[in-house]
């Protein structure tokens, strides 16, 4: 599985102030949205161009535009949200699926409850969002119910993985290409992230038990 790390300044201090417990909802919503642009930006750098006639206000030119058709992105519920706004900042015309996952916090096998995806997703090359990959359980269910759906070029966007999610993921699905903000160290007995940001999705929408 191809993986690609950022590395970049800005995700870095963005990334640090996604980990840091201090960091107060909005902030936090803030900075998921500007790790989803920064991993589009990295993600995409092999997206084929094309040109358009267009007018500027002076003369007319040919210029650049992405290929056709533009590549679907999928958020995986909930926390996928927080990186696909920021998606949807780089890529507004893109269409949107949604697959619907929450983790047993017994089990921490993943419990699906929605897919609504883009009916050509076949003929897209795919961008899939979920901040944490963390078991990895719930990557490979999104995966599969995103090849099911018939797309063959399928990309992960996470902000932060465990070293044990990331060879889960490679061994079901060794075809997907892997961006991540950080890998991070490992897993601790709950299946959290370590050293992580917590629960990403609870942080982001403010649904933490206090
Ligand atoms: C979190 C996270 C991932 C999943 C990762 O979702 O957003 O989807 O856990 O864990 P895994 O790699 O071990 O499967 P959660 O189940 O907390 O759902 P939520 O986003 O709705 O809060
Ligand atoms: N899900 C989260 O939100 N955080 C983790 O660390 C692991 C799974």
């Amino acid at each position: 599985m191809n993986t690609v790390i950022l590395s970049h300044p800005l995700a870095s201090e963005v990334l640090t102030a996604l980990r840091e417990r201090a960091t107060p909802g909005p902030a936090f919503r803030a900075r998921l949205r500007a790790l989803g642009a920064l991993l589009l930006i990295e993600a995409t750098r092999d997206l084929p161009l094309t040109s358009r006639r267009i007018e500027t206000p002076l003369v007319p030119m040919d210029a650049p535009e992405l290929a056709r058709p533009l590549p679907a992105l999928v958020s995986v519920l909930r926390a996928g949200d927080g990186l696909l706004a920021g998606m949807l900042d780089m890529l507004p015309d893109a269409p949107v699926g949604q697959i619907g996952l929450w983790r047993d916090h017994t089990t921490l096998r993943p419990v699906e409850y929605l897919v609504k995806l883009p009916r050509d997703i076949g003929r897209r090359r795919v961008f899939l969002a979920d901040p944490m990959l963390a078991t990895a359980g719930t990557a490979v269910a999104a995966v599969t119910r995103v090849k099911e759906a018939g797309a063959t070029e399928i990309s992960m966007l996470c902000a932060l993985a465990a070293p044990e999610g990331i060879n889960v993921l490679n061994r079901a699905h060794p075809d997907v290409s892997l961006f991540i903000g950080a890998l991070d160290e490992r897993l601790d007995e709950h299946g959290y992230i370590v050293p992580g940001l917590g629960d990403a999705g609870d942080r982001l929408f403010g649904t933490t038990a206090e």
